[in-house]
């Protein structure tokens, strides 16, 4: 780039001696030897700019890879709080639109950041060298232009901005769209979805042309400073042409480095144009690296501690998801689990279920109180190890596009296809897996969307089995599984998960009617512990439960 800016400032003074020295004098010679010089200079200059070029794209685009993998690495980091504060959508933005605008713009940068500064000063110092009072002009037309652009790009900016934020609300808009075409469809919502998106789609183009507008008349407005300028030098120069105060050549020289000021000038307002763009990306790249992980083991006690029973024990545990609510999700929870138990886990959707489990592999981190495992807070393992020694069946569960095998090795990537297709037995999946044309290397479709939903969940639970884990949980994974095949899983649990902790969230009473204890939770708090006959006994919600069920099944019987 100092090449290039160098033989921007000298191939003027190059022009204005084949000029002077050579056409005026009628010097062959002279205008030859000018003319090598200037090819000479321009070849040089050309190796500088492809050289300028490739660096530049070459910085640029390692830039961007190194910035997306640790926005990348950063978002895996993740708690499932940090999660719920950002969408899936915005996430997917700032990973590859906004990490791209910046990487544009570094580009830009590294071109034209020492070239505009080193034209605009190498052409100003040449200008008054040259001639100081024609060099007065500038002092006219340079501020003016100065507000110009600071009213552009103050214009400018905050449309940008709006802009970017226009991208990112399309963007969630079709992520949850289109993931989820299979619901729009089902619910004839093509028509609604086609609306939504156009709506977001008309916002984006109308802030887009609005940021454009600026841009469109930034070109013109500055084109007219640039040929009124130069109208004013070469009427001031010409004049001073004629009355043979200065040389033709000079005066060429001289509109050349005006233009080159001018031109550097407006390369900066382009710059800071595009600046605008990359600095509301960044802010949005910024948030998700300085978003404070808020739950990780920095501080855990004993980080080499694995899970070796698989006692649970929860001690006072308040727990809500928005720090500021007034209703706890989780209300002064009390229990205790002895190794090898089955517990169910029973109570009316959304009284806290799922949320009371995700404290136990510290998915959250409790508000007071304490979840303690073997006797230890959760928080005094190592994540790793806690998650090693706590299998978990989400409610909402996913499988990943790959082959079935693909998929439960997540459990153990170490699994031999012996242990695959022992885990895969107890949870009941084996048979129907072998009824697939490709067995265990059937291709499961994204989230394993050509399997039925039971047979999904027996997936998921042959994946956590090959966990081995101390601690089971299955969140509602068997609602979709008929009860005869729901039975014999639990038959598979009790023989072959003998010293698991077994802790079994579900729906139905008969899913947990023979568990050793059964938790009743209602609206955040514990109700009732105890087995299925006593609990009948003397539970309210565990006996309106049972009834309704037991309705049912006469009204069908
Ligand atoms: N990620 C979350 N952010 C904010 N609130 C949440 C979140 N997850 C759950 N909640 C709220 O916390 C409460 C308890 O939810 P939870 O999922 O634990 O219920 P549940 O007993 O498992 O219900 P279900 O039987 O329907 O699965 C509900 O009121 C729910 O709206
Ligand atoms: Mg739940």
């Amino acid at each position: 780039m100092i090449v290039e800016v160098v033989g921007e400032v000298v191939m003027p003074k190059f022009l204005a001696g084949i000029i002077d020295n050579g056409v005026q004098t009628r010097d062959i010679g002279q205008i030859i030897l000018m003319t090598v010089l200037m090819i000479l200079t321009a070849l040089l200059m050309m190796a500088g700019g492809v050289g300028g070029s490739y660096f530049g794209a070459k910085a640029s685009v390692n830039f961007a890879a190194d910035l997306r993998r640790d926005v990348y690495s950063k978002v895996q980091e993740f708690s499932f709080a940090n999660i719920d504060r950002f969408s899936t959508g915005s996430l997917v933005t700032r990973l590859t639109n906004d990490v791209t605008q910046l990487q544009n713009f570094t580009n830009m940068l590294l071109r034209m950041a020492l070239r505009a500064p080193g034209m605009l000063i190498g052409g100003l110092i040449m200008a008054i060298l040259l001639r100081p009072s024609l060099a007065l002009v500038l002092l006219v037309m340079l501020p003016l232009l100065l507000i110009c652009m600071t009213l552009f790009i103050r214009k400018g900016f905050p449309l940008f901005n709006k802009m970017q934020e226009k991208i990112d609300a399309l963007n969630s808009n079709v992520r949850e769209s289109v993931t989820n075409a299979r619901v729009i469809k089902s619910f004839v919502r093509e028509d609604f979805e086609k609306k939504k998106f156009a709506h977001s789609n008309a916002n984006l183009k109308q802030a887009g042309m609005n940021a454009m507008k600026v841009m469109i008349f930034l070109q013109p407005v500055m084109m007219f400073f640039m040929y009124t300028t130069t109208l004013l030098v070469v009427w001031f120069g010409g004049n001073t042409v004629i009355a043979g105060n200065m040389q033709l050549g000079d005066l060429t020289a001289f509109i050349t480095y005006i233009t080159q000021i001018l031109i550097s000038l407006m390369m900066v307002s382009m710059l800071f144009v595009m600046s605008s763009r990359a600095m509301a990306s960044s802010r949005r790249i910024r948030e998700v690296l300085d978003e404070k992980i808020d739950l990780n083991d920095d501080n855990a006690a004993n980080k080499e501690l694995q899970v070796s029973e698989g006692r649970v024990e929860f001690r006072h545990v308040d727990f809500r998801y928005y720090k500021n609510s007034e209703d706890k999700v989780l209300d002064d929870i009390t229990f205790t689990i002895e190794p090898g138990q089955t517990v169910g886990i029973i109570g009316s959707t959304g009284c806290g279920k799922s949320t009371l489990v995700s404290m136990i592999p510290r998915l959250y981190d409790v508000d007071a109180g304490e979840v303690l495992v073997d006797g230890v807070n959760v928080k005094d393992y190592s994540l790793f190890h806690l998650r090693e020694g706590v299998g978990m069946v989400l409610q909402k569960n996913v499988l990943f596009a790959g082959s079935v095998k693909e998929n439960l090795l997540w459990g153990d990537e170490n699994a031999t296809d012996e242990m695959i297709q022992n885990a895969a037995a107890h949870a009941q999946a084996d048979g129907f897996v072998k009824s697939f044309n490709k067995g265990y290397d059937y291709d499961l479709g994204q989230g394993g969307t050509n399997v039925s939903g039971g047979q999904k969940q027996r997936l998921c639970i042959a994946r956590a089995l090959l966990k081995k884990p101390k601690i089971l949980i299955l969140d509602d994974s068997t609602s979709a599984v008929d009860t005869a095949t729901e039975a014999r899983i639990r038959e598979a649990f009790r023989t072959e998960l003998k010293d698991s902790t077994k802790i079994i969230i579900a729906q139905r009473i008969s899913s947990v009617m023979d568990a050793d204890e059964i938790i009743v939770m209602n609206e955040g708090r514990i109700t009732g512990i105890g087995h299925h006959e006593e609990l009948l006994k003397s539970n309210k919600e565990y006996q309106e439960i049972y009834y309704s069920q037991m309705d049912k099944k006469e009204a069908t019987a």
